[in-house]
């Protein structure tokens, strides 16, 4: 919302939330306090705030003023009852509206900018036909591509804009014209695409499931290097080169994480099975299997590299985040790796040069395996990457955040036990350059 207002200075963005503390934290003062750490973000808001752009809770009085309305709720995977683990949770959908239902008084085009499973539209019209005031809606899907971490460039220079909406009637034809306005303002027209509503929604979970797919087949290719002398590094750039293959998404790692990839794929998976579809929904479990089984792995191997026990030993952890540049760690590789580790009577120290104490003792926490207080007793965070690895058995690189590869990294080997155990889970780090140092190191599929 923040480049659109950006990009489009006689359009009126306001961004609504009945989180009053949030709404306040975008309203700071101060940039650096604003509630997501995304490169490039302060800049936008900074140009666009109290211009054309608005934060606020005043939710209702947003909704009356609006033509537009884009619903941004988050859509979790469903945690109780029908479709449990699986299934998108639309509870949030369903509340916004049934609210943008109850205020407006004038026509509106709503807009799904949060994922959703494919036929959400029909529910959502449904309900704004059925408990609205008599005025008219078009509903639009406009799935959102940008990564975190790059999301101000991505959305700068996106690759597509994709738009849905009811390509059968003159109404929805001239909603879809608006929202294709909006976009065009510093979007080539031609990488605006306008497909039915159905599509819309399907590619959004399609190229998602294909990106982690991606993922997870490299990832089951390190497995198969680390036992025949096979380079995984090596593989993806001798298939990255075939241009039908193409040469992004084929870092190995200590598997994916973030908070759409696996829950996507899980509500692509239910979605399939509840039309019968078992071989489609196997498909594509498979990668979610994979990703599961490549995190368990990446923390056995240390276990069993350690004399096959880290009982009381101290562990270094370098990253927290699900990927750099980012301080989100909603499904993060780190959070299980930690917790497997735990499992095994390790001490765990974590360095991340963004993610915070108390969202890294949450993330724990949420998991349920143990006690806030033990949590607390295992866990230390410390915010020197040196201090964290001091007298460590072992170094674990959970994130590929940058400045790890600029660290002093023969200090870190003098300070830590020997024999110093460095395991990279992103390939960041040279191996040659490492064990000249004296690490006992290990990547992934090397
Ligand atoms: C992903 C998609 O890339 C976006 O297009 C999409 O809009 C977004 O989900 C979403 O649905 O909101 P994001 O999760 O922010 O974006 O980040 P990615 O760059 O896709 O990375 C996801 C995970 O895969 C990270 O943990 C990353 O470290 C891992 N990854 C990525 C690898 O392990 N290897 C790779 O080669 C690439």
């Amino acid at each position: 919302m923040a480049v659109i207002a950006q990009k489009n200075p006689e359009i009126k963005v306001t961004v609504v939330d009945i989180n009053e503390k949030r709404i306040a934290a975008w309203n700071d003062q101060n940039l650096d306090n604003i509630p997501i750490y995304e490169p490039g973000l302060s800049d936008v808001v900074k140009e666009a705030r109290g211009r054309n752009l608005f934060f606020s809770t005043e939710v209702d009085a947003a909704i009356d003023d609006a033509e537009m309305i884009f619903i941004s709720v988050n859509t979790p995977t469903k945690a109780y009852g029908i479709g449990k683990g699986m299934a998108a949770d639309l509870k949030y959908i369903e509340l916004c509206a049934r609210q943008i239902a109850r205020v407006s008084k004038t026509d509106k085009i709503v807009v799904e900018k949060s994922t959703l499973p494919v036929r959400t539209a029909e529910a959502l019209k449904n309900i704004l036909d059925n408990t609205g005031n008599g005025v008219n809606y078009q509903i639009l899907s406009n799935p959102e591509f940008l990564a975190e971490g790059t999301a101000i460039d991505d959305l700068h220079n996106p690759d597509r804009i994709l738009i849905g909406g009811n390509v059968d009637t003159e109404e929805g034809k001239e909603a879809m014209e608006a929202l294709v306005d909006v976009y065009a303002s510093w979007v080539p027209k031609e990488q605006i695409l306008t497909t039915n509503v159905w599509s819309s929604e399907l590619s959004k979970l399609t190229a998602n499931a294909f990106l982690a797919q991606r993922v997870s087949s490299i990832n089951a290719m390190s497995e198969l290097c680390e036992h025949t002398g096979a380079d995984v590094n090596e593989i993806s750039k001798a298939i990255g080169m075939d241009s039908r293959i193409g040469s992004k998404f084929l870092n190995a790692s200590v598997g994916f994480g973030g908070s759409c990839f696996q829950k996507d794929i899980l509500n692509l998976v239910y979605i399939a099975k509840s039309f019968g579809l078992n071989e489609v929904a196997d498909y594509w479990e498979q990668v979610i299997i994979m990703n599961d089984y490549q995190k368990r792995r990446f923390a056995a191997n240390i276990v069993k590299t350690l004399f096959n026990t880290v009982s009381g030993k101290k562990i270094a952890l370098l990253g927290w985040a699900f990927k750099k540049d980012t301080n989100d760690t909603r499904e993060s590789a780190a959070i299980y790796v930690a917790d497997y580790l735990l499992n095994e009577q390790a001490e765990i120290v974590v360095y991340d040069p963004k993610v915070t104490e108390e969202q890294i003792y949450a993330d724990l926490d949420y998991l349920g395996t143990r006690t806030e207080l033990e949590n607390r007793q295992l866990v230390t965070v410390v915010k020197d990457p040196y201090l964290t690895c001091d007298k460590a058995h072992a170094i674990a690189i959970l994130t590929e955040w940058g400045e790890f590869k600029d660290f002093d990294w023969a200090n870190i080997y003098d300070k830590m036990l020997k024999p110093a155990f460095l395991f990279d889970g992103r390939n960041i780090l040279n191996s040659k350059i490492k064990e000249k140092i004296g690490f006992q190191f290990r990547a992934i599929g090397v």
